[in-house]
């Protein structure tokens, strides 16, 4: 089967599409035929070596995270799912013709979703999802999300929106349309507008865009704010951790939780329209390398997917 792999650390040259053997799965495991994966930034975090506890260091590593296809076999104790199911979820090296997942990392794809649009919920779905579970987001809450049509910023963008939160979206040019069709109060260019012309008004400030420290983003807050980062820092976690023992501002962090329960319902959400998924570009897995530089390079809105041929 094709499958995509780094086999060092390095920039575009180091990935290749492997003619590799389809994996052995065991007890709670499926093995599922990829019909989509999406593209994360974590990919080129990790085929960079940013990301090393993550990833290992063995070579070669395969790439992708999240995923949907058809089930081609069920592993033995798996209850849940069946032979034939349409599935989409989170499982490791998911850009390819097969993967192995775990029975509690999937869901079933609902009829009138998409492959290619069900393949970009788990990683960023889930992500967002947790950010509910860190941050009281209701009635009223004045929420501000930097990098809102991205990934994580677009499910955490509508489903704070309905939740009756008072959204501050903030996105580059093309993304202003976007968000205003999603009902946030304002929408703000950061290429135009200065995050620091905004604040301190915000219950929440929710940084997605690997541009915003905590120190800028505390400045937004109100004096009992909440400021939740998308990626772990070694300088910035643990300041932020013994800043929530003295100061009424908090620090939390995102953490994505791929599980059935969720996945699920962040597939009714998209099925019933509550949220758009907004698939950028569809890349075949021959063109690869054009998928990861021109995601890298930031020429699309919205999530990037292989799609792969149905036999
Ligand atoms: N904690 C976890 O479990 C977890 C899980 C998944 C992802 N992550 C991390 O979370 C972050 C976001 O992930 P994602 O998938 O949503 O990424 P993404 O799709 O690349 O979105 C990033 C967004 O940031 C915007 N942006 C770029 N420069 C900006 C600036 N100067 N000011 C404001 N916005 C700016 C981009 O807008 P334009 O493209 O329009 O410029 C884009 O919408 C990444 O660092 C990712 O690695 C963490």
């Amino acid at each position: 089967m094709n499958k995509l792999v780094f086999r060092a650390f390095g920039g575009l040259d180091v990935l290749e599409l492997q003619d590799a053997a389809i994996p052995a799965f065991g007890a709670g495991e499926l093995l599922v035929r990829v019909r989509a994966a999406a593209i994360n930034p974590a990919d080129w975090k990790m085929r960079e070596g940013q990301l090393k506890l993550l990833s290992g260091w063995r070579m070669p590593q395969g790439l992708g995270l999240e995923f949907s296809g058809v089930i081609e076999q069920v592993g033995p104790s798996v209850r849940s799912f069946a032979v034939g199911d349409e599935v989409f979820g989170a499982a490791k090296s998911c850009i390819a013709d097969f993967v192995v997942a775990k029975e509690g990392q999937i869901a079933k794809k609902p009829p009138g979703v998409s492959f290619a649009a069900a393949s970009t919920i788990p990683v960023v779905g889930a992500t967002a999802a947790s950010l509910f579970e860190k941050a009281a987001i209701g009635e009223g809450t004045t929420v501000l999300i930097n990098g809102a049509t991205g990934g994580i910023g677009t499910f955490a963008t509508q489903l704070a929106v309905q939740r009756g939160a008072k959204v501050t979206a903030v996105v580059s040019e093309r993304g202003l349309a976007m968000v205003k069709r999603w009902g946030v109060e304002h929408a703000v260019d950061y290429r135009k507008t200065s995050l620091s012309e905004l604040g301190p008004s915000f219950d929440i400030v929710v940084e997605l865009s690997d541009k915003l420290s905590f120190k800028e983003g505390r400045a937004l807050l109100t004096p009992t704010g909440l400021f939740v980062a998308s990626l772990p820092s070694a300088t910035e976690t643990p300041t932020g951790l013994i800043n929530n023992l003295y100061s009424r501002q908090k620090y939390a962090l995102m953490g994505m939780q791929a599980n059935t329960e969720v996945l699920t319902r962040l597939a009714q959400d998209v099925a019933a329209g509550r949220v758009e998924v907004i698939i950028g570009q569809s890349f075949p897995l021959a063109d690869f390398r054009a998928a990861y530089g021109q995601t890298a390079e930031g020429r699309f809105a919205g999530k990037v997917v292989f799609t792969l041929e149905e036999s």
